[in-house]
């Protein structure tokens, strides 16, 4: 084990080491890691109650945690909140006021820069215009957007008058949406006309149009003007944004509504096992006390940071921490629109240099699609403004790591290789800036959080032993229960150890000699492509929902840009034609999104399974990648 903090990066004793430099120690909120991490979990309760005392409150908690009714956990009971007090308002009574909180670029070269101030304006008109169309507390409205300032206003909007978001990754189709607009029977739906991708024009409006259409729940819609194009709006249904924002109804005050710590915050669907997506449910109280002190820690953000999170806001990263995290904090957050290689592969370390971003956060798939194109693109820039970088999203290969580190970082900035999930809402495992790294490895949990890597039956896995990923105490920003399906909740996350009371997290992973978790992978049928997550059953109803086919299996095999890639086996409906590979993955892109694309489509006349009827993956995965079949005694046929 590294025994100083600080000596020079990969010293001889210890090549596997990268320590970060004594300067980054001394700026760093936290000088030693390890010793918080200690202090933290010795007392998790005392940890996470002194963050939640950083932050406003309409009235302070009776009790941190209330476990009684476990697994359905409840966090800071009495306390009465809502994020946006936090987010927004809190920030009016000092020089935040005027600070910015919101840098936008458009792929086009558009920019927008918001204040707290006016940022807290449009949010209020917008909370004023949900109000007049009905939206009351516990309501949930369903977004689905490009990425554009808008989508934020939308999110900060809805959670300010109490009701609930489900916001819905823009790069997802028709089926995907109509699903998650019925799943939260949303009333309203927020979406734009169209978004700017890679210098073509994405129709949101036009799949946004088709999904209302296949649900039936939908009675408004509001569509931001963006892109311009046509698209087809119902009268008595379809509003445009600026009209509304332009109603004496869209009034700049608005009052924040007071909220139980536990009051729904938001859904956000990611996929599981098994059929359709689950509805995470997260809450006002935890949710924020999680990101902010993880965001403060993690990213050691201070208020002449710039900081730039380049996720969606449609998933839980750009929830966390391009929205609600960073504007807790009072920090200045930039977004970018478009493609990270367009026009050129330099586009990203323009918009460094260009903004002076401070702290970057990206997935792996990103880092390896720009490494690609070399090292001259990012040489083209002063990108020295940059302190600090992180990654999230599936594992990093080391070899990405050193490029990003050296690169990108000069071999001066640490990475911060984020592990955690949409259910846990904020990191989980992860490094701060004082910890010694190791390329490839998230090292440990962060303050406060207990998790190990165990065998079946619960034991502790020896050092470098592969086992399954629990996490073994409740955390603030856990989800609470999967929307409208407790027992789901139960069984996916609770049930398989449920005599110890952990969390499995469905990973599998390993821990070394110096207890540095090393996360493998996906335990269950999902499938991470470039750092997305799909259910495989997801893609194959797509599949069959085409009439040509009639059975579909889909696994994931690796890639080296996107980390995986899916591969479709297709079982041809009796006298179908054989539909051409294009026209099936056309099928795809237009019911789930262009992520969901099987990169290989093989068909073929069975598929092995096992006796009771599940799909064999494992022997799909060997065929596919041309390796034994190994143990076929419990194949049916
Ligand atoms: O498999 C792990 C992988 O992403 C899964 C969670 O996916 P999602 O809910 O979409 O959230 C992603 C963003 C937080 C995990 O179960 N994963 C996430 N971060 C890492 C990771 N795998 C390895 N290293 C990471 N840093």
């Amino acid at each position: 084990m590294p025994r100083k903090s600080t000596p020079p990066a990969s010293t001889s004793e210890n090549p596997d080491f990268y320590y970060p430099s004594r300067d980054v120690v001394r700026k760093a909120h936290v000088k030693d890691w390890e010793k918080l991490r200690k202090k933290a979990l010795d007392d998790p309760l005392a940890f996470w109650e002194e963050r939640a005392k950083e932050l406003d409150w309409y009235k302070p908690w009776t009790k941190v945690l209330e476990d009684s009714k476990a697994p359905f956990y409840e966090w800071f009971v009495g306390g009465k909140t809502n994020v946006i007090l936090n987010a927004l308002d809190r920030h009016m009574r000092d020089a935040r006021k005027n600070k910015l909180a919101l840098i936008w670029e458009g792929e086009n070269g558009d920019q927008v820069t918001m204040s707290y101030y006016r940022l807290r304006q449009e949010v209020n008109k917008f909370a004023n215009v949900l109000k007049s169309m009905g939206v009351r507390k516990g309501d949930r409205v369903t977004i689905y957007m490009g990425r554009i300032p808008e989508l934020i206003i939308a999110m900060l909007a809805t959670v300010k008058i109490g009701a609930v978001h489900s916001v819905v990754y823009g790069g997802f189709s028709t089926e995907a949406l109509a699903e998650r607009i019925e799943d939260a029977r949303s009333r309203v739906l927020v979406t734009c006309d169209g978004a700017w991708l890679r210098g073509k024009t994405v129709n949101l409006k036009e799949i946004a149009n088709e999904a209302v259409g296949r649900s039936g729940y939908v009675e408004h819609v509001i569509t931001v003007q963006r892109t311009g194009q046509d698209v087809e709006m119902v009268t008595g249904r379809d509003y445009w944004y600026h009209d509304l924002m332009a109603l004496p109804i869209a009034s700049p005050k608005c009052e924040t509504e007071q909220m139980d710590a536990e009051d729904p915050m938001f859904i956000l669907y990611t996929s599981g096992t098994t059929g359709r997506p689950k509805g995470v449910l997260h809450t006002h109280g935890g949710y924020q006390v999680h990101i902010s002190a993880t965001l403060k820690y993690v990213f050691d953000m201070k208020d002449e940071d710039r900081w730039w999170c380049a996720a969606d806001p449609g998933w839980i990263t750009g929830h966390s921490y391009i929205v609600y995290g960073p504007l807790i904090l009072g920090a200045t957050s930039f977004m970018y629109e478009g493609g990270p290689d367009y026009p050129y592969p330099d586009r990203w370390w323009k918009m460094v240099e260009e903004y002076g971003i401070t702290i970057m956060y990206t997935a792996p798939t990103a880092i390896r699609g720009l490494m690609r194109f070399g090292e001259s693109w990012p040489e083209r820039h002063d990108i020295s403004s940059l302190r600090l970088l992180g990654t999230v999203g599936e594992p990093i290969n080391p070899e990405a790591w050193r490029w990003y580190h050296r690169v990108i970082g000069r071999g001066e900035c640490p990475i911060m290789d984020t592990w955690w999930q949409t259910e846990t809402g904020g990191h989980m495992i992860t490094p701060l800036p004082s910890a010694p790294l190791k390329p490839g490895s998230g090292t440990k949990p962060f303050p406060g959080v207990d998790m190990d890597v165990v065998r079946d039956d619960g034991s502790s896995c020896g050092p470098n032993e592969e086992g399954r990923l629990v996490i073994k105490n409740p955390w603030p920003g856990m989800l609470r229960t999967v929307y409208g399906d407790p027992d789901r909740y139960i069984e996916q996350y609770w049930s398989f150890f449920k005599e110890q009371g952990w969390y499995m997290t469905g990973d599998s992973a390993k821990k070394d000699e110096d207890g540095y978790f090393w996360i493998i992978g996906r335990l269950d049928d999902v499938i991470k492509v470039a750092g997305y997550r799909l259910g495989t059953a997801e893609v194959e109803s797509a599949l069959v929902s085409h009439p040509a086919v009639s059975e579909a299996a889909v696994i994931g095999v690796p890639d080296e840009v996107k980390g995986n890639v899916i591969h479709a086996f297709c079982i041809l409906t009796a006298g179908a034609g054989k539909p051409g590979e294009d026209a099936l993955k056309k099928h795809v892109r237009s019911e789930m999104g262009p992520i969901a694309v099987p990169a290989h489509i093989e068909f073929v006349d069975s598929l092995p399974k096992t006796r009771s009827g599940k799909i064999m993956r494992r022997v799909l995965r060997a065929r596919a990648m041309g390796e034994d079949e190994g143990d076929l005694s419990t194949l049916a046929d």
